[in-house]
């Protein structure tokens, strides 16, 4: 059940509120695909990046490069990118037991990744220039209420010459019906494109295990429009450098979408690089 909501909350609730359902949802994730990942990754070497994602990382070069994952959740992906040949590897993420769940695996495997417990918002000065990469993947920045504080983060963690990488769900497919809709017309726009609230959702994270339960935490969503994206970027001194669009669900939702070979865009890449006058 997604509603509009529409009374304003101040950035802290809303991400409190949203780490509140990460924390509830995740030990349904575990028990669904835990012992899965970790057996994954106690092979050498293993990756599990999707193709447009692995060539975005790949295109920078991140050989012995510092990297950040914002909202890395159980940790896998930056395990992988670690195993691609990264060097110093961090994730931050707001849920206590997904950072947990990262932790366990990074050392039960033997992989070098760091893993620290944080609002995005509030990851602190120790951290500043650090970073060679900072990277969002799929389902990270809708979590998050203000892109432009978001994006001045992200430069004060870059170093100079650093790269800003999103590998993100489309907000143009955010218009059109998922999976569960009931209709068959899944290429019906039923929701705007521009919106000025977050969607509050009380249903079904468990995107991973399937299980469906009744929340009693409101989740907050955040639809950013490509404009929004672009601008919080300008105003934070990080130039566009790639950008692709593809027809790849990455939000688990939009399959019927994805097998309708519609040419619609259903997830992108983006690269941006931070300006040398920081
Ligand atoms: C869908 S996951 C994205 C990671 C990965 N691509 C995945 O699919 O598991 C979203 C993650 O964002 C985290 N998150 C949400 N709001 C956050 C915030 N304000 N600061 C840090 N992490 C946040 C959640 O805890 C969750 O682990």
């Amino acid at each position: 059940m997604i509603e509009k909501k529409q009374e304003q909350l101040t950035l802290k609730q809303y991400t409190e509120s949203n780490k509140a359902a990460w924390n509830e949802v995740m030990p349904l994730h575990q028990k669904a695909a835990k012992e899965r990942w970790d057996n994954a990754f106690i092979q050498p070497g293993f990756i599990c990046l999707e193709k447009h994602e692995l060539d975005l990382i790949t295109r920078i070069g991140i050989q012995e490069k510092s990297i950040a994952h914002l909202c890395c959740n159980n940790g896998i992906e930056l395990l992988s990118i670690k195993n691609l040949g990264a060097g110093e590897c961090v994730g931050f993420d707001i849920s206590e037991l997904a950072i947990q769940e990262a932790r366990e695996r990074a050392k039960r495997s033997g992989i070098d990744c760091q893993y620290v417990q944080s609002d995005v918002y509030d990851i602190g000065p120790e951290y500043t220039a650090r970073f060679d990469m900072v990277y969002f993947s799929a389902g990270g920045l809708g979590w998050l209420p203000n892109l432009k504080l978001l994006f001045a983060k992200v430069a004060r963690m870059l170093r100079r010459d650093g790269a800003l990488c999103i590998h993100e769900i489309h907000p143009f497919s955010e218009m059109l019906p998922f999976d569960n809709y009931e209709g068959d017309d899944v290429l019906r726009v039923i929701e705007p494109y521009f919106m000025a609230e977050p969607y509050v959702e009380y249903a079904g994270l468990d995107y991973v295990g399937g299980t469906e339960y009744d929340s009693t935490i409101p989740q907050y969503w955040f639809v950013h429009t490509l404009s929004d994206i672009q601008m919080a970027m300008i105003q934070n001194q990080i130039a566009l450098e790639y950008f692709a669009e593809y027809e790849t669900d990455i939000s688990a939702g939009h399959q019927r979408i994805e097998q309708a070979k519609a040419g619609i865009p259903l997830s992108y890449a983006l690269l941006g690089r931070k300006g040398d006058t920081r």
